[in-house]
């Protein structure tokens, strides 16, 4: 039954406790939603939530999305889903089934419930992209049996479902293709790159570069992707995406190590280890749909400066602005970087 009395938004948000999530469950909230976020802790944390739980209005629930969930709700963000490799590569087959029988279960959610529903895709669907920069019609090159397919394939094969329930049933879909993002709240040691880096230019230990270090990355700030996963999820109903959220800056990951040691001012030297398999050697979104569509484009430049809020975004700034400095990425950090410098 769809509900026509004026109450609050009740929003699902899956892997809400972890790093993206518990940024969109706190722009959500300050929106006005009731938020329900469902984590089952694998690499999610409740210090990430913490200070939401007060509210009569966010509820954290315990559940592994490969298992049916009934809970009546008008959206449904689908973030649920370890994302660095460290992470994913734990227990590959749990990755997959988080990824498919997760976006089964969630589909047949809204499918029961009438929800919209948002996929947290990823730009890893490009695989070691033939084609630069990646527009969304492009379909990829990603290998089916390496070891980060689990995490690759699993996300593709996600797509498909959102599209085929899309087409089958007429749900009504949004697929975001999420490329690299930092802020608050990134695991400190789960491999990724900025989290890296930072970590071992705060300690001055040497900066380990695989490969030469000329694979480039963009990356996104956390407060811009969130805004443009809300943006999506509002944007007309005929809108499925896929679309790019990312930020078109580029490094080569040489670069961001020597910015990272300049801000930091440490004493750390860059050291060279073999390129892992797959490790794609270039990436960086092409945003034009998202411009076009959500009016959105990633406002910060690369900055160290990760708590100012983004001009593009709506959401009133209140509890955002309190909730800053509750990530763990702060506690790493006796030697924090400067605000606001300018990474490029
Ligand atoms: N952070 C990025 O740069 C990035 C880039 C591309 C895509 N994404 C996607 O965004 C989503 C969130 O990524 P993140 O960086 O916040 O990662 P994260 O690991 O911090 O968050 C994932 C959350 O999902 C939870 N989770 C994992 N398996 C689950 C399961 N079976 N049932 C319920 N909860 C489960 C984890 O406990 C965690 O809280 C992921 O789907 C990821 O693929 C992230």
């Amino acid at each position: 039954m769809v509900r026509n009395y004026n109450l609050r938004k009740r929003v699902l948000v899956t892997g809400g406790a972890g790093f993206l999530g518990s940024h969109l469950c706190e722009r959500l909230l300050a929106d006005g939603c009731d938020v329900l976020c469902v984590d089952n802790l694998f690499t999610g944390t409740k210090d990430n939530i913490a200070h939401l739980l007060p509210s009569a209005h966010f509820e954290l629930m315990r559940h592994d999305v490969t298992f049916p969930l009934f809970v009546e709700v008008d959206e449904i963000y689908n973030l649920a889903c370890p994302a660095s490799p460290i992470h994913y590569q734990h227990d590959p087959v749990q990755t997959t089934k988080t990824s498919v029988h997760g976006a089964i279960n969630m589909l047949g959610l809204a499918k029961r419930v009438k929800a919209k529903i948002l996929q947290a895709s990823t730009s890893e669907v490009y695989g070691d992209p033939k084609v630069h920069p990646q527009t969304e019609d492009y379909w990829g090159n990603v290998n089916p049996i390496g070891t980060r397919s689990c995490y690759d394939e699993g996300k593709r094969c996600a797509e498909t479902l959102f599209f085929d329930y899309h087409r089958q049933y007429k749900l009504k879909i949004k697929v975001a293709r999420i490329f690299n993002t930092y802020g608050p709240r990134m695991h400190p040691n789960d491999g990724r790159v900025v989290s890296n880096f930072i970590l071992q230019a705060l300690r001055d230990e040497p900066i380990t570069i695989y490969g030469e270090g000329n694979q480039t990355r963009s990356f996104c700030c956390v407060d811009d992707l969130v805004d443009g996963l809300v943006r999506l999820m509002n944007s007309p109903d005929d809108f499925t995406g896929p679309v790019n959220l990312g930020n078109p800056g580029e490094f080569t990951i040489k670069e961001l190590a020597q910015k990272i040691i300049a801000i930091t001012g440490s004493k750390s030297q860059l050291v060279f280890q073999p390129l892992p398999s797959d490790d794609p050697t270039q990436r960086k979104p092409v945003i034009d749909l998202a411009r076009r569509v959500l009016d959105w484009t990633p406002a910060l430049r690369w900055k160290t400066g990760w708590s100012e809020p983004s001009p593009t975004s709506t959401a009133p700034t209140g509890n955002r602005a309190q909730n800053k400095g509750n990530g763990r990425a702060d506690h790493v950090s006796p030697r924090r970087p400067p605000h606001g410098r300018d990474f490029q």
